[in-house]
Formats: structure tokens, C-alpha cells, sequence
């Protein structure tokens, strides 16, 4: 027992649960990623799963995920990468939803499936109705040589390492990474994107692993926050544009380990009805950094606190509009406006950690969850 006791805790790492070695993990992780794949002296991105077949992509009439829980959230993510780089419609789907509706799939389509076990039923049905109806099927996978990998048409893996923590988080950035390297080199090809944007994008991918090492260090200010939370029944948590599924992401790090209920919405839909959910017992995670829409969240964020309900802000170091509303703040690195997910969802990742730390949840297996539903 001591034997298999210390087998366990060097297979952690030294550290107390393999979720918060994968968190700590990611930095290298993204390394593995990127390795390979974008040129450090041109910045210039290859993959070859686009590379060959340049056509498909280039022809592409619309884009469909399909995908589970949090490689659903990527695939939003996902979503308004190809859209805004790539300019070609995206939808996504839940691959349970897709496979049962008699979707309209056409030959000049193509459906990503996204998947960290490679082995979801769901995923793995929803790719096989999309090979039939005569799709191309491009996987994003994690576990080399799984169910969905083998049954896809191409694909290009997100070489994070084996994730054992029953809640994603290597995987989530992971998939994140490898969407914008996919939406980069489809721009490329299919003109899309400018040689400015391209670079800006591609060279903040470089410097992920840095900046991850950066966003890691709040983590003993996050275990403090989650202390003065532990107890709280609700969380919402809000964000807009690429922080929307950022957003949903963190709610469901929190709702399967901690047990504790937690929503996300995009900021804006709160005045459509949640906000009448807002009191002083509803904590609020508010993902308020730089971009295009953070004058609307700022304002979203003051309707909350005009409601009474306390405000944890994801801000940047600089912030000094949000901060003012904000009980807690979060204060993150920023990089270009399309990666910020990737950034964020680290101190989200730990926030639903300590908080099920704290409330001596099982932390690595959750009640009631596999870590790959192989069943429908
Ligand atoms: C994530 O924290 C979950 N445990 C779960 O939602 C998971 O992402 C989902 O089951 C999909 O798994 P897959 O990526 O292996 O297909």
C-alpha cells in the first residue's frame, strides 16, 4: 500500500491531484502544441493536415463542429476564429444534438470533430454520419491513434500528454491553440487574412507558453478568493465575444467538481432575465479584458453591482474602469483579442479547483462523471 500510495503521488508529480498538475502543466504542454508547427524566425504556421488538402479547405462552403462539453466550448471558440480569419460560416453543434437530427450535411462541407479521448459515442456517431453523407471529416484529437483520429478523413492533434483529471484543462487550451494555428493557415490560403493580423496572432502564439507561465502566478491570490466563495450555492459567470464560451467553460470547471451551480451567459443576455437571479448571494465572474465590446461589459458589470451582487473581475493589469466596480479582481497578461480564451480560462481553471479543494470534493473524480462517456 505505501508502494502503490508513493507510485501515485510520483505519477501527480508532487503535486496533490492531477488536475492541478495538468493546470501547472500547461506552458509545456502548449510547447508540445506549437512544436513543429509555426516557424519561430517567419511566424509562419504549418499544418498538414490543411497543407494536404489545401483544396478542401480552400473550397470549404461552411465548417461544422461537433463536439461534447468542453470541446463544444472550444468549438465555439473555434467558431469565431474560422468566421472572422477565414471568412467562411461556421456552425457548431453538439455532436448528441447533430447526429440525431438528420442534419443537412454536403459534399463541400466540412465537419471538425473535436475531441480530448478521441472516444465520446457521440462525437464518434456524429463523425460517421458526416463520412457517409460525403463530408470531409477533420479531427482534433488528443489521444494519438483513438476511435474518432482513426475515423476521420485528416486531422491535427493537440499533443498535450495524456489528461487524467476527469475536468479538461490542458485539453481546453490545447484545442484552443490548435483551432487559431487551423484558422491562421486557411486564412493564409484562402486570402483572407492580413499579413499585419496574421503575424500579430501567430507570433502571440509563440509567446503562449511565456505567457501562461505569467497567468499562473496569481494562483495564490485565486486560492484566497476561493476561500471567501466556498460556500456560495450560485455563480454566474459572464463574458462576450471570444470570453463568451471562456465564460461557460469556467461554469462547467466549477459545476462538475465543485458541485456548486453555475451558469454562464454572454454579458448582454442578463438583462433578458438572469438578471433578476442578482442579489447579494449570487457571486458574478465578470471576464472584462481589452477588446472590442469591453465598454458594453463594463457597463453589464454595473447593472450587477447596482443589483447588489459581488463582482470577481478578469481584468488587464492596466484596468482602471472595471476595477472600480469589481469586489475581487483577477488581473491576467494581454495578448491578441482571439487568444485571450486560452489566457483566461487558466485562473478559471483554478478558481473551481480550490473552491472543490475546499469543499473536499474529489477533485479528480468527480461523482457521477467518466472522464470519456463511451456510452450514449
Ligand atoms: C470536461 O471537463 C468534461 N469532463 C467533459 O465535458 C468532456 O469535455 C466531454 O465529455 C467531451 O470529451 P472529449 O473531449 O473526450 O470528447
Amino acid at each position: 500500500r505505501k508502494l502503490q500510495l508513493s507510485i501515485s503521488q510520483l505519477e501527480k508529480g508532487g503535486y496533490p491531484h492531477f488536475m492541478l498538475k495538468e493546470i501547472y502543466e500547461q506552458p509545456s504542454t502548449l510547447v508540445d502544441c506549437i512544436r513543429g508547427r509555426i516557424n519561430p524566425d517567419t511566424c509562419e504556421v504549418k499544418l498538414s493536415g490543411v497543407i494536404d488538402h489545401r483544396e478542401k479547405f480552400v473550397n470549404a462552403r461552411r465548417i461544422i463542429f461537433v463536439a461534447c462539453g468542453t470541446s463544444w466550448h472550444a468549438s465555439l471558440i473555434g467558431e469565431h476564429l474560422i468566421e472572422s480569419i477565414c471568412r467562411i460560416p461556421v456552425e457548431v453543434e453538439y455532436a448528441s444534438e447533430f447526429r440525431y437530427r438528420n442534419p443537412i450535411i454536403r459534399e463541400d462541407d466540412i465537419v471538425i470533430a473535436v475531441s480530448q479521448s478521441g472516444e465520446t459515442a457521440d462525437t464518434l456517431a456524429a463523425v460517421e454520419l458526416a463520412r457517409k453523407a460525403g463530408a470531409f471529416v477533420f479531427g482534433i484529437c488528443n489521444v494519438v491513434g483513438s476511435s474518432i483520429a482513426r475515423a476521420t478523413d485528416s486531422g491535427a492533434y493537440i499533443h498535450v500528454g495524456p489528461e487524467i483529471g476527469v475536468a479538461s484543462t490542458k485539453a481546453f487550451t490545447g484545442q484552443v491553440t490548435v483551432m487559431a494555428m487551423l484558422a491562421l493557415a486557411v486564412g493564409r490560403e484562402r486570402e483572407t487574412v492580413s499579413d499585419a493580423y496574421y503575424h500579430e496572432v501567430s507570433s502571440a502564439l509563440l509567446y503562449l507558453p511565456e505567457t501562461l507561465e505569467e497567468v499562473l502566478k496569481v494562483a495564490p491570490q485565486v486560492a484566497d478568493l476561493a476561500k471567501i466563495f466556498t460556500y456560495a450555492h450560485n455563480f454566474i459567470y459572464l463574458g462576450r465575444g471570444y470570453n463568451y464560451p471562456t465564460a461557460l467553460e469556467g461554469a462547467l470547471k466549477l459545476k462538475e467538481i465543485s458541485y456548486i451551480h453555475a451558469e454562464g451567459y454572454p454579458a448582454a443576455e442578463m438583462k433578458h432575465g438572469p438578471i433578476a437571479l442578482i442579489d447579494a448571494e449570487m457571486p458574478t465572474v465578470a471576464i472584462a479584458t481589452p477588446d472590442h465590446t469591453y465598454e458594453k461589459t463594463a457597463s453589464n458589470i454595473e447593472e450587477i453591482r447596482a443589483r447588489g451582487g459581488k463582482i470577481i473581475a478578469v481584468i488587464a493589469r492596466d484596468d482602471r474602469q472595471v476595477r472600480r466596480s469589481a469586489d475581487y479582481v483577477i488581473e491576467v497578461p494581454v495578448i491578441a483579442e482571439c487568444l485571450m480564451p486560452i489566457v483566461v480560462s487558466v485562473p478559471l481553471q483554478l478558481l473551481a479547483y480550490y473552491i472543490a479543494v475546499y469543499k473536499g470534493r474529489n477533485v479528480d473524480q468527480p461523482r457521477n462523471l467518466a472522464k470519456s462517456v463511451t456510452v450514449e
